[in-house]
C-alpha cells in the first residue's frame, strides 16, 4: 500500500478527535478549594497558576560559582495555566504550556518565562473562559476544533534541532518558538501533507545529530504510529506509518544505537468524560513491544511481555543478540492516569505513589521478553548520558524523596548504577520540590557521565524557583551552583539544554 496514501485516508477518516468524548459528566477543579488547599499546604506552589503570561527577564541570585566554560540555556516546559472564570482544570496535563529559559553565562543566570500562545491559549484568552476539549477535565461548552492543533496546549516538553526551539506536547504538533525571547512562531508543519498529526514529546537524539520521535495517530482516530525522523539542521528525512496489532498507549520512547523500541500499554476506554477519564490501562493483557530497525521505520518485529504502566523510558542498549530498556513503573496504574491529583485540587496531602525501576529484556534470536526489577525505588524523568556505549548500561538521574519532607513531592536528585550497585542521592531541603535534572557534557570532554545535572527546583518555604548545576560524578556533594529568583512558578515536565 502507498504509505502516504494511508496515512491521509487514516487522517481523513478521523473527523473527530480521539480525546473528545461526549461529555456526560462535570468534572470541573474548584479555584476556591485549590485557594484553601494552598493556604493549608505551601508546598501547593508547584500547582499554582502562574502569575502572568510573561516572566523576566530576571537575574537570578547565585550561590556558588557557573563551572568554567559553562554557557548557555536550560529551556524548560509544564503545564502554567490551570484556571479562567471560575474553572480549574483537575488535570495537571490539561494547563496551557509555559516555556522557561534559564540562561548560563558570563557568571550570570538570567531566567525568563512565556506562555505558548497556541491558538487554544490565545481564543480562550479572548473568550475568557476555557472552551476547549482538554484531555483529563470535562470542560463544559466546548467549541469546535478543526483538527488537533486547535486543541494543543504545547505543554510536555522542549527540543532544540539546529538553532531551533520548539515545544511539545503528545497530541499535536511541535511549536517553534524564538530561542531567545521565547516569542510563539507557530505550529511546524514537517510535510504539507502532514499539518496537525502528532509529534510527541519525547523525540530522540541520534548520534548524527537527528532526532527519531513518533506520533499516535490513536490520538487523532486511528491506529498506528507515524515514526518521525528529522535530520540536525530541522528538514524531514522520513514520516512512516507503523501499523500497531492493536490500541495502546504511549507517552515516549526508547532506541539503541540500531532500533527504536515502541511499547504499546493496552487501554480500553469507558463512555463519558475526557481522553483520561474515559481511558483504563488493561492490566489483565499483554504489553505488546515494538522494535523497529532505523533502516526500515514502516517495519516491526512485534514481542509480548508482562504488563507495566510506565510513561518515562531511560537508557536501551543492545549486546549478545539481546535490548534491554529501563523504564519506571508506576506500581498503581489507575492513579497514573492523574499524577498530583490531590495537588491539582487542592486536596490534603496523598502518599507518594510507588514507582520502581525496571529493565525490558528483548531477546532477538527467540522473540522472548521479560523483566527484571532493578535497585531504584521511587524516582520518575530518569536521564542520562547518551553518549554512553551502545552496548552497556547507563547511569539514569533522575529526582527522587529522601528524608523528610513537607511535601509528597520529590526533594532530591539521585544518581543510579545498578549495575555496579552505586547509589548516590543529594537532598536539597525539606521544602523543596525537585524537577529533572539534564545531563549536559563537561565542554571539551568526549567520556561518558563527564558532565553537569542541570535541574529546577521549586523553594516553597522561602517562595522562589530556581536552579542546580551538580558535579554529575558526585551527585552526593550537592549543586556547584544555585540561582533563585524571587518568585515562583508551577512546575514543569521536562527540558533541554542548549550550549551557548
Ligand atoms: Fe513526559
Amino acid at each position: 500500500m502507498n504509505r502516504r496514501r494511508f496515512l491521509l485516508d487514516l487522517l481523513s477518516a478521523s473527523a473527530a478527535l480521539a480525546v473528545a468524548g461526549p461529555a456526560t459528566r462535570a468534572f470541573a477543579g474548584d479555584p476556591a478549594q485549590f485557594a484553601a488547599g494552598l493556604e493549608r499546604h505551601p508546598w501547593m506552589a508547584g500547582w499554582r497558576q502562574v502569575s502572568a503570561e510573561a516572566l523576566g527577564p530576571t537575574r537570578a541570585t547565585l550561590e556558588g560559582r557557573l563551572p568554567d566554560g559553562f554557557a548557555g540555556t536550560l529551556y524548560r516546559n509544564g503545564p502554567a495555566w490551570f484556571e479562567r472564570d471560575g474553572f480549574r482544570y483537575e488535570h495537571w496535563f490539561d494547563g496551557d504550556g509555559m516555556v522557561h529559559g534559564w540562561r548560563f553565562g558570563d557568571g550570570r543566570v538570567v531566567h525568563r518565562g512565556r506562555m505558548v500562545a497556541t491558538p487554544k491559549f490565545e481564543r480562550e484568552k479572548t473568550l475568557g473562559r476555557f472552551a476547549t476539549l482538554a484531555a483529563g477535565t470535562t470542560v463544559p461548552n466546548p467549541l469546535p476544533i478543526r483538527n488537533n492543533d486547535d486543541a494543543n496546549t504545547a505543554n510536555t516538553a522542549v527540543t532544540v534541532i539546529g538553532d531551533r526551539l520548539f515545544a511539545l506536547c503528545e497530541a499535536g504538533s511541535a511549536f517553534e518558538l524564538d530561542p531567545d525571547s521565547l516569542a510563539t512562531l507557530g505550529p511546524v508543519t514537517w510535510r504539507p501533507d502532514l499539518a496537525a498529526v502528532p509529534f510527541s514529546a519525547h523525540p530522540l537524539v541520534d548520534r548524527d545529530g537527528s532526532s527519531w520521535n513518533f506520533g499516535s495517530i490513536a490520538m487523532m482516530g486511528g491506529n498506528g504510529l507515524l515514526v518521525w525522523h528529522v535530520n540536525a539542521r530541522g528538514a524531514l528525512i522520513s514520516a512512516d506509518v507503523l501499523e500497531t496489532p492493536e490500541p495502546g498507549y504511549l507517552h515516549a520512547f526508547a532506541m539503541t544505537d540500531r532500533h527504536l523500541v515502541f511499547m504499546l500499554i493496552p487501554v480500553d476506554f469507558g463512555q463519558g468524560g475526557s481522553f483520561f477519564d474515559r481511558m483504563r490501562f488493561a492490566s489483565s493483557r499483554a504489553c505488546r513491544v515494538a522494535v523497529v530497525d532505523k533502516a526500515t521505520p514502516s517495519k516491526a518485529r512485534w514481542f509480548e511481555t508482562g504488563f507495566t504502566t510506565a510513561y518515562h523510558f531511560g537508557d536501551a542498549f543492545e549486546r549478545r543478540g539481546r535490548i534491554v530498556m529501563r523504564t519506571v513503573q508506576h506500581l498503581d496504574p489507575d492513579e497514573a492516569r492523574s499524577p498530583m491529583k490531590a495537588a491539582m485540587q487542592g486536596h490534603d496531602g496523598q502518599s507518594p505513589k510507588p514507582t520502581r525501576l525496571v529493565e525490558l529484556h528483548l531477546d532477538l534470536k527467540s522473540g522472548k521478553a521479560h523483566w527484571e526489577t532493578l535497585a531504584g525505588d521511587g524516582i520518575e524523568f530518569p536521564l542520562f548520558d547518551a553518549r554512553t556505549r551502545g552496548d552497556r548500561p547507563a547511569r539514569l538521574y533522575a529526582p527522587t524523596r529522601a528524608g523528610e519532607s513537607s511535601s509528597p513531592y520529590f526533594n532530591a536528585v539521585a544518581m543510579l548504577d545498578p549495575e555496579r550497585g552505586m547509589r548516590e542521592v543529594h537532598r536539597y531541603g525539606r521544602d523543596i520540590l525537585a524537577e529533572e535534572h539534564v545531563f549536559v557534557p563537561r565542554r571539551g570532554s568526549t567520556k561518558p557521565d563527564d558532565g553537569w545535572l542541570v535541574g529546577t527546583l521549586l523553594d516553597h518555604a522561602r517562595g522562589r524557583s530556581g536552579v542546580a548545576i551538580l558535579d554529575a560524578r558526585r551527585v552526593a556533594a550537592g549543586p556547584v551552583a544555585q540561582a533563585w529568583v524571587p518568585y515562583t512558578f508551577p512546575l514543569g515536565f521536562h527540558g533541554t539544554f542548549a550550549a551557548a
